[in-house]
C-alpha cells in the first residue's frame, strides 16, 4: 500500500476494510500523520459500496501504544488548545458503518480509547488495556474518562485512569470493556474480526446503520427519550425494500428463503 506510511489497507473480502496501524518501530504511537491517514482510510471504506463493515488492528505487540508522545512533550497550552489538539481524533466516531477493533498487544493511553471509539472490540489473550497518562503527568484526552466508565462503571475506570495499570483482555471481558477474547494463536483476533465483519457486511446496509445509531443513542438519552428514538427507527426501516414483502427481509422470512439484501 503505497499510498499510505503509517497505516495498511485492504479488503480481505469484497466487503470489508482492513485498516492495519503500521508504524512497527513506535509500537503504532498514534502521530498526526498516522491519523490524518487513518481518517482518510476511514472515509474511503465510509463511501465504498460494497463496504459494509471496517476491522482496525494493529500488530501483535501493539494494537496502539499511545498518542505520540515525542510530538507532544514540548507542546504548549497555547499550541494544544489553540489548535483545538486531538480534535481530529473523533473522526471515526462519525462513522455510519460499524467498526472492529482486533487487538492484540498493548492498547493503550490514545490507544485504548481508539478501541472504544470503535464499536465492538475482539481481543487476544495478549492484550493489554490501560490509561497510563497519569504517569505523564496528563490524564486521558480522547475518552479514557468518559467512554471507559460507560463500559466498565466508576469504581473500575477510577482503579485504572488512577493508578495507570494496565488490565489483562480478561480482566478486560469479565469487565465488559471487550465482547470477546479470542484463543491463541498469531492472527487470530484480525480472523475473527473479519469473519464477523463479513456477517454484519452481509446484512441490509440501512438496518445496520440504524441498529448502530440506536445502540450509541443509547449512551447520550435518557431512556424515555432512547425508546422514542429506537421505535422511529425501527418504524422507518418499514420504508425500505430490504424490510418489504416479496423483495427480501420479511417477505423472504415468509417464504422460507434466504434474504437477499439490496440495501434499499
Ligand atoms: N509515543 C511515542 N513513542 C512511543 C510510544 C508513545 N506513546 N510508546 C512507545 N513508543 C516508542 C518508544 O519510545 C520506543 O522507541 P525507541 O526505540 O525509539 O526508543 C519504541 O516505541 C518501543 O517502545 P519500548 O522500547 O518502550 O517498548 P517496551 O516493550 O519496552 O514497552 C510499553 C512497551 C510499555 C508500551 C512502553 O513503550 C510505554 O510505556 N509506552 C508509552 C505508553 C503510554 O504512556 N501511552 C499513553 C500516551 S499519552 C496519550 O495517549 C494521551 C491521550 O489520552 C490521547
Amino acid at each position: 500500500d503505497k499510498e499510505y506510511e503509517y497505516i495498511l489497507t485492504s479488503k480481505p473480502d469484497p466487503n470489508v476494510t482492513l485498516i492495519t496501524l503500521n508504524r512497527p518501530k513506535a509500537l503504532n504511537a498514534l502521530s498526526n500523520g498516522l491519523f490524518h491517514e487513518l481518517n482518510h482510510a476511514l472515509a474511503r471504506a465510509e463511501l465504498d459500496n460494497d463496504v459494509g463493515a471496517v476491522v482496525l488492528t494493529g500488530s501483535e505487540k501493539a494494537f496502539a501504544a499511545g498518542a505520540d508522545i515525542k510530538e507532544m512533550k514540548d507542546k504548549e497550552f497555547a499550541d494544544v488548545y489553540g489548535q483545538n489538539f486531538l480534535s481530529h481524533w473523533t473522526q471515526i466516531t462519525e462513522m455510519k458503518k460499524p467498526v472492529i477493533a482486533a487487538v492484540s498487544g498493548y492498547a493503550l493511553g490514545g490507544g485504548c480509547e481508539l478501541a472504544m471509539m470503535c464499536d465492538i472490540i475482539l481481543a487476544s489473550p495478549t492484550a493489554k488495556f490501560g490509561q497510563p497518562e497519569i504517569n505523564l503527568g496528563i490524564i486521558p484526552g480522547a475518552g479514557g474518562t468518559q467512554r471507559l466508565t460507560r463500559a466498565v462503571g466508576k469504581s473500575k475506570a477510577m482503579e485504572i485512569v488512577l493508578t495507570g495499570r494496565n488490565i489483562t483482555a480478561q480482566e478486560a471481558e469479565a469487565w465488559g470493556l471487550v465482547s470477546k477474547v479470542v484463543g491463541e494463536g498469531e492472527g487470530q483476533v484480525v480472523k475473527e474480526a473479519l469473519e464477523m465483519a463479513k456477517t454484519i457486511a452481509s446484512k441490509g446496509r440501512l438496518s445496520v446503520m440504524a441498529a448502530k445509531e440506536g445502540v450509541n443513542a443509547a449512551y447520550e438519552l435518557s431512556l424515555h427519550e432512547g425508546l422514542h428514538f429506537e421505535r422511529r427507527l425501527f418504524q422507518s426501516l418499514f420504508a425500505t425494500k430490504d424490510q418489504k414483502e416479496g423483495t427480501t427481509g420479511m417477505g423472504a422470512f415468509a417464504e422460507k428463503r434466504k434474504a437477499q439484501f439490496t440495501n434499499q
